[in-house]
């Protein structure tokens, strides 16, 4: 496959429905779409926690919590009306829960790390359904 195409791919499994669908629908060159603030820290966030959860399931020392995740409070938005108090609430919910499995050292890791992606699941079901696949997929059994 060439380079282009596992882009496109990345974008399509990766993105919410309703961004996916506008570039399918327009044509419009998708490689030019720009991502927002967020969706740029939600792609880290995705790929820190899968980190975590093989540092985990490894054993591993978990690295320390990213400070810059923080920033979900203030990153611009694709969409601003996805800021709502409902998706406020979920952050400090999700950044309480992220705090508690990167400092935690012991059994209640896993705990704490299912609940910080089940979190992520909760925001999700509302307003960027499309990566919910991808984010189950975080989640220790
Ligand atoms: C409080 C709500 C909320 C939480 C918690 C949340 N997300 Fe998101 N996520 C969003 C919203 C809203 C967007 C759309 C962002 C945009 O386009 O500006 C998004 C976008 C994304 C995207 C698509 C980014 C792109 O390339 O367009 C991925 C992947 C993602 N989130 C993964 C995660 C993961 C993994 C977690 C947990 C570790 C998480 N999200 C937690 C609300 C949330």
């Amino acid at each position: 496959m060439n380079k282009t195409g596992f882009l496109i791919i990345c974008l399509v499994v990766l993105s919410c429905n309703s961004v996916t669908k506008k570039q399918e629908v327009k044509n419009e060159k998708p490689l030019m779409y720009e991502p927002s603030e967020m969706a740029l820290l939600m792609r880290q966030m995705y790929e820190v926690n899968k980190i975590a959860k093989s540092q985990i399931m490894g054993n591993d020392t978990l690295i320390s919590f990213p400070e810059n995740f923080t920033t979900i409070h203030s990153a611009v938005l694709t969409d601003s009306t996805d800021r709502d108090a409902e998706f406020n609430s979920l952050a400090e919910q999700f950044l309480n829960y992220q705090k508690s499995t990167f400092s935690s050292n012991s059994d209640s890791t896993v705990y704490y790390f299912n609940k910080s992606i089940n979190t992520c699941i909760s925001c999700h079901k509302t307003r960027c359904t499309g990566p919910i696949p991808k984010i189950k997929k975080l989640l220790i059994y």
